[in-house]
């Protein structure tokens, strides 16, 4: 089934209406509602959503995952009609680069990237293998044109005129290792490929995926900073799987369905300093002392979760792809123009005595919109111990990426 013929996608999330929202006069109940002739429609399922409602024929997914949405949505359709509206430009064409784009992420993440409606180019980049990749993604036939690009040489001409830049590139935790154990390796390539970024295209998004994120993003601020052209509301660390992780077993612990559930993760990236605000759970739910930690503890995990099973294979690649597509797809839709996306991501931030925060934000056209500030109130005395408990750890994560980027440079 190549393309939509004619569908209509309609998208809420999850800020409720007392929300408080930093810069924004109030928040509001969000949605999206895209009508388009002749054209896809979304890629399903990557929204941080938990209303959608799906009228479509067919999708470049096929009936069957149409159907299989429509379905799940089914019983909230009904409330759309009060929502805000966001008509979908159908000629929306944003260039995104991934770099890192052969490695276990970056290959799954490249697929669901092609998959997006809102993309007419995707540039691959990697060290090593991607002409393969490149010819193989190619190969589907979705709008966007795939081209690869190997090696520092041919760097610069991946990045240039693109909108929104991924970055995946560097190793893997195996069994025993903690994420700050990575630092070694992956603080030099993120710096390297940040240079590059802020010769090539200083006004994309940047999503800065590689670990330890609670380093590698600091890193990044400050290579952007040295260059003369860092703009902090553009500039992310991804941390929606830990998201997409604490909306799973959530929903699995309290019998819910999946697409309801949202549950904001702030802090960081690394054991403890990932935080779930189970408090503010939407729809709201309540849970027992018991259930607060077993459920806090094994979303801070999750990862060592993968790491031990996969038995020195890796870390999480496929559910770490999705959250990626996830918060590329939100970052095309405030690009082009929804008014209601938010998404939780490690950013600069006010929000705490920290310059880095984890945290709810409102995604628009210009990046960061808004850093909601109202998730940080009403905690619970758990969550008010945990933030307090994390702090010191982020922040020292935070402060050994800043005196790394500035010991060495960038190069001009
Ligand atoms: P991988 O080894 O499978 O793939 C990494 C890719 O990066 C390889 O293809 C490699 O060739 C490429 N690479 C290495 N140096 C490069 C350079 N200088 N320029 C371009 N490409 C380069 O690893 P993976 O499983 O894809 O994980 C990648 C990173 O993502 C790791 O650091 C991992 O810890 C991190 N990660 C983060 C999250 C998160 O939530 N933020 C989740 C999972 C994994
Ligand atoms: C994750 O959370 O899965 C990633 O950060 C990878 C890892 O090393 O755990």
């Amino acid at each position: 089934m190549a393309a939509t013929s004619a569908a209509t996608f309609s998208i809420g999330s999850t800020i409720s209406p007392g929300t408080k929202v930093s810069q924004l006069p109030q928040s509001k109940p969000l949605s999206m509602r895209f009508n388009s002739q002749n054209t896809l429609a979304t890629f399903s399922g990557l929204k941080a959503a938990t209303f959608v409602k799906c009228e479509s024929e067919s999708s470049f997914l096929g009936k069957e995952s149409s159907a299989v949405l429509r379905g799940a949505a089914a019983p909230k359709a009904q409330k759309s009609s009060q929502r805000s509206q966001y008509n979908l430009n159908p000629q929306a064409s944003y260039k995104v680069a991934i770099l890192g784009a052969a490695g276990g992420i970056g290959q799954p993440l490249a697929l669901l990237v092609k998959m997006s409606p809102l993309i007419s180019a995707l540039h691959i980049y990697d060290i090593a293998n991607v002409k393969g990749v490149a010819a193989d993604l190619s190969h589907c036939n979705t709008p966007s044109q795939v081209l690869g690009f190997t090696g520092s040489s041919e760097l610069p001409n991946s990045l240039k005129g693109v909108d929104v830049v991924v970055i995946p590139a560097g190793v893997p935790r195996k069994p025993g290792m903690t994420r700050d154990d990575l630092f070694s390796i992956n603080a030099n390539i993120v710096k390297t490929l940040v240079e590059a970024v802020a010769d090539n295209c200083p006004d994309a998004f940047i999503h800065i995926i590689s670990n330890p994120v609670n380093s590698t993003l600091p890193i990044a601020a400050e290579v952007l900073k040295q260059k003369g052209v860092y703009d902090p509301k553009k500039l992310f660390g991804v941390t929606t799987l830990d998201v997409v992780r604490a909306n799973t077993f959530v929903a699995q612990k309290k019998n819910l369905k999946l697409i309801d559930v949202d549950v904001p993760v702030v802090g960081g990236h690394a054991g403890i300093t990932i935080l779930p605000l189970l408090s503010k759970t939407r729809p709201p739910v309540s849970f027992n002392d018991e259930e607060v930690q077993e459920l806090t503890v094994r979303i801070q995990n999750a990862g060592t979760e993968v790491v031990e099973a996969k038995e020195g294979a890796g870390s999480a690649t496929l559910s770490m792809a999705y959250a990626a597509a996830r918060f590329v797809e939100s970052s095309l839709r405030a690009l082009d123009g929804d008014a209601d996306v938010y998404e939780c991501s490690f950013v600069q931030s006010d929000l705490t005595e920290l310059p880095f925060f984890a945290s709810r934000v409102k995604l628009g056209r210009k990046g960061v919109e808004a850093i909601i500030s109202s998730d940080l109130q009403g905690l619970t005395e758990y969550e008010q111990k945990a933030l307090e408990a994390l702090k010191p750890e982020l922040k020292a994560s935070i402060e050994k990426g800043i005196a790394f980027a500035q010991k060495q440079p960038v190069t001009t």
